[in-house]
């Protein structure tokens, strides 16, 4: 079977893929807007400490897991041992976590249709389509449902592609571009007047909320969502990595570029606030605290473009662009995870696996749409909030008590003969075993009273 499964050409390959996989919705608006929300500076703070020794030691798990096994995640965690009950238990992690990533891609698509709507938005300003672009930034049943299916046949292009031809291909040509448009964007809004409030706001700790339960809580859910934990993404990308590859030390590239993101996307969003303020846009919401939701990025960011006459039709184009990009890179790692488990367990072509299970999705997230106010935040909620932190416990688990320590540490070996000398070695295994599971529970437990 293994000469059936992808592998990605190069190392360059697989860190655009694994990046573009992490860099999404959740590290250009999600992050900025939490940090906005909760205390600026202090919720970077917690994030970065978190990011660091929680969220990376957990993705090696991931990647080590799937390289090991060449698999999807129900059969990774389900070989991962010869005991029967812990071998069902990980095959039930394994499609716990297809479940909530099927949930994740059905939230995201609707989100990821509005950037695509808005980006036609632009051009259609561009072309002096006015009512063209009116329709397009009217929110509506119509232009949603056009819109998120639009981006799942974008997302099913891709993956039915293969690893190689599809993912490998159009990461690593739109990963380069995300980056020169978001560092673009950020030079110009600072020269715009109202910046440096906004970069006050955002790098200025106020550290009496470092203790906050919500805002660590927000924090973990945050680095698990950003880095794609949890849902057996990164261990299906692990299990595409070429055996002769140094596994912790790309772990930590993709890592980095991914708190990279976050931290410049920060750098751009509240900026960008302070500056719409200025300019007499409302920033705040009804409770006094900064517009965070959906309305940040499509009323009050467009509000802003809207005002900087023509420079803003290409900043806004751009920003779309960018928002796009970043979305269609992370949602076909989704879709990869429930394709890669039909094509490998039930021999069905990769072409059938991704349309069936890519229309599928689009008809949760036509429920949704049509449902709106009723489930969206709930299905946001609880898959980012409760189930990927706590697949990732079980990930920390099984690869800390359940699967053989030396059939671990010689996966760590391959790639990097002299990983015995080295910090990873000596520390991650038990740290995967004793610290992540603990430092998981306790924001569990410190939630919840
Ligand atoms: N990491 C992606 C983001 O930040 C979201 C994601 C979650 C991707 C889970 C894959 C799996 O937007």
């Amino acid at each position: 079977m293994s000469t059936a499964r992808g592998e990605f050409s190069s190392r360059f390959g697989f860190l655009m893929a694994a990046t573009g996989s992490a860099v999404g919705l959740g590290n250009i608006w999600g992050f900025p807007t939490n940090a906005a929300s909760n205390g600026g500076g202090a919720f970077l703070f917690t994030y970065l400490i978190l990011a660091f020794l929680l969220a990376y030691p957990a993705l090696m798990a991931e990647l080590i897991i799937g390289r090991h096994a060449q698999a999807n995640a129900v059969n990774a965690l389900r070989g991962l041992s010869d005991n029967k009950v812990t071998a069902r238990v990980g095959a039930g992690v394994g499609f716990a976590g297809m479940i909530t990533v099927t949930l994740i891609l059905s939230f995201y698509a609707i989100v990821s249709g509005w950037m695509l709507s808005f980006m036609f938005a632009a051009v259609a300003d561009i072309a002096r389509l006015d009512s063209l672009s009116d329709w397009l930034i009217q929110s509506g049943t119509a232009r949603d449902l056009i819109f998120t299916l639009m981006f799942y046949l974008l997302t099913i292009y891709v993956v039915v592609a293969g690893v190689r031809n599809g993912i490998e291909k159009w990461a690593s040509r739109l990963m380069p571009s995300l980056y020169f448009i978001l560092l673009a964007l950020i030079i110009y809004v600072m020269t715009l007047d109202g910046a440096m409030e906004g970069l006050r706001m955002y790098l200025v700790p106020d550290f009496s909320r470092v203790a906050d339960p919500e805002l660590i809580l927000g924090a973990m859910g945050q680095a698990f969502f950003s880095l794609s934990l949890g849902v057996g993404t990164m261990l299906i990308y692990g299990s595409y990595v070429s055996k002769k590859e140094n596994l912790p030390m790309i772990g930590g590239m993709v890592t980095l570029m991914d708190i990279s993101v976050a931290v410049l996307a920060g750098l751009l969003i509240l900026p960008a606030m302070t500056v719409a303020a200025l300019n007499g846009i409302e920033i705040y919401d009804a409770e006094g605290g900064l517009i965070a939701g959906p309305a940040l990025i499509i009323s009050v960011l467009p509000a802003l473009f809207d005002r900087m006459g023509d420079a803003g039709l290409i900043v806004g184009l751009a920003f779309f662009m960018l928002m796009s990009i970043a979305s269609l890179t992370s949602s076909i790692s989704m879709l990869e995870v429930p394709v890669s488990y039909i094509v490998e367990e039930h021999k069905v072509s990769r072409r059938k696996a991704g349309l069936v299970l890519g229309l599928v999705t689009a008809v949760i997230s036509v429920i949704i749409v049509l449902n709106f106010g009723l489930l969206f935040d709930w299905v946001v909620r609880l898959t980012t909030e409760f189930s990927q932190p706590l697949l990732g416990f079980f990930f920390a688990i099984f690869a800390g008590w359940i699967w053989n320590r030396n059939s671990l540490l010689a996966e760590i070996r391959q790639g990097n003969p002299e990983a015995q000398s080295g910090l990873f070695w000596r520390i991650w295994p038990w740290y995967i075993k004793f610290v992540c599971p603990v430092i998981i529970l306790a924001v569990y437990v410190q939630m919840i009273f």
